[in-house]
């Protein structure tokens, strides 16, 4: 192995509802395949059994195709095998293990385990195009945001592969309260992008709704309470999927309403968190940088695909003096396997790879919990 150059990874994802290849060469991405699957709409959530069933329908056709799009001539050109082990579904993770253990075995090529959350975390400095050089200069510390279907958290990363949590979901997390939210007007899993589309025709501030936390913002993410009252206020407009055909506008306005609300909640807290957590280091505090010091934010998952959520945290950056990071397209929003790489890329260059033994599925590993080689 010549650590000197940028290594090439074959990256793995299987730990939910996307079963997902690439290969990446430090932070660029060769390839990238996904296949979103479809078996779930009507469920209203994940079904793991689903999942991992069609898991393995697909993987090898995709790690394939991740493989041959990526351009390069075979297997000797690849370093390392990475593959997500947590956090997800148990037996959903089990099938990307599998496989990455197959190769490695058969290539000969060392292991290496990822968490999906630094994944997201570092999807926004992945560079999907190799003629567009990553301009992201990001200082550290800087914070993290990581909004999807299973993940609420702000993150404090002291530098690529330490971090500290510092405001998480108690209950519901974003995504899951915005699919659930949509489900109660009769949208398919998974309902964020349809809620946005509704959200966009609506007025936000037609229904009233009460914003989590109030009052006491900046020590958690809570969805629950909001997603009961938004229940209520559902089947009192006579809209539930069970109260017969809803009035499109009314539809409209509830989705601009719940989808303010949770957005809103998100952004205070955020706010909240970062003049009072005790865990950021006070650098130098400059004259209106409430961002003490801090000057970069890096956003991942499948919600930052919302406009309406990247607008907020723009105008959020702009008052705390604080630069955001986007993943570059929308593939590397929700799940994929690119993201799973270039933390693998990380890994490989600072020797973290596992053996067989070790690489075992890891479904609630969190990111601030020690390495798991
Ligand atoms: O990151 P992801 O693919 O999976 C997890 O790791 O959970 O995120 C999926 C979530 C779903 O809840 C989906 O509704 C949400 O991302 N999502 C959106 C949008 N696109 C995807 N939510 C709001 N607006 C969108 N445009
Ligand atoms: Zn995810």
């Amino acid at each position: 192995m010549n650590k000197n150059r940028k290594p090439t990874i074959l990256a793995v994802e299987t730990s939910a509802d996307e079963t997902a290849a690439a290969v990446i060469r430090g932070t660029e991405i060769l390839s990238s395949v996904k296949w979103s699957q479809q078996v779930h709409g009507q469920w209203g959530g994940i079904v793991p059994a689903l999942a991992k069933r069609d898991h393995e329908l697909r993987i090898e056709a995709i790690i394939n195709q991740a493989m041959k799009d990526s351009g390069i001539r075979n297997q000797d050109s690849i370093d390392a095998i990475a593959v997500t082990v947590g956090p997800g579904l148990a037996i959903a993770l089990e099938v990307g293990i599998k496989w990455a253990k197959k190769l490695a075995q058969e290539w000969d090529k060392p292991l290496i385990a990822v968490n999906h959350i630094e994944g997201h975390l570092l999807s926004a400095i992945a560079m999907p195009n190799r003629s567009i050089p990553n301009a992201k200069s990001i200082t550290f510390p800087c914070l993290g945001l990581v909004v999807s279907g299973g993940h609420t958290q702000l993150i404090l990363v002291e530098k690529i592969g330490k971090y500290k949590i510092l405001v998480e979901s108690v209950d519901d997390n974003i995504g899951e309260a915005l699919d659930k939210g949509a489900r109660m007007l009769g949208i398919p899993y998974p309902g964020g992008p349809t809620l946005e589309k509704m959200a966009a025709q609506g007025d936000p501030k037609k229904y009233k709704l009460p914003l989590p936390m109030a009052g006491k913002e900046g020590r958690a993410f809570s969805y629950s309470g909001l997603k009961t009252a938004f229940r209520r206020l559902v089947l009192s407009t006579q809209c539930s999927v069970l109260n017969g055909e809803p009035d499109e506008q009314v539809r409209n306005d509830l989705a601009a309403g719940f989808q303010e609300m949770v957005f809103r909640h998100l952004l205070r807290t955020i706010k909240a968190a970062l003049k009072t957590s005790p865990l950021i280091p006070l650098l130098s505090l400059g004259e209106g940088n409430e961002g003490r010091g801090i000057s970069n934010l890096l956003v991942g998952g499948g919600v930052i695909a919302n406009k309406t959520l990247r607008n907020k945290l723009d105008e959020l950056g702009k008052e705390l003096n604080l630069k955001v990071h986007y993943p570059e397209n929308m593939m590397l929003c929700t799940d994929n396997a690119a993201m799973i790489g270039v933390v693998a890329g990380y890994k490989y260059g600072r020797g973290e790879f596992a053996t067989e033994e070790e690489l075992e599925r890891k479904p609630r590993w969190r990111i601030d919990e020690p390495v798991v080689k």
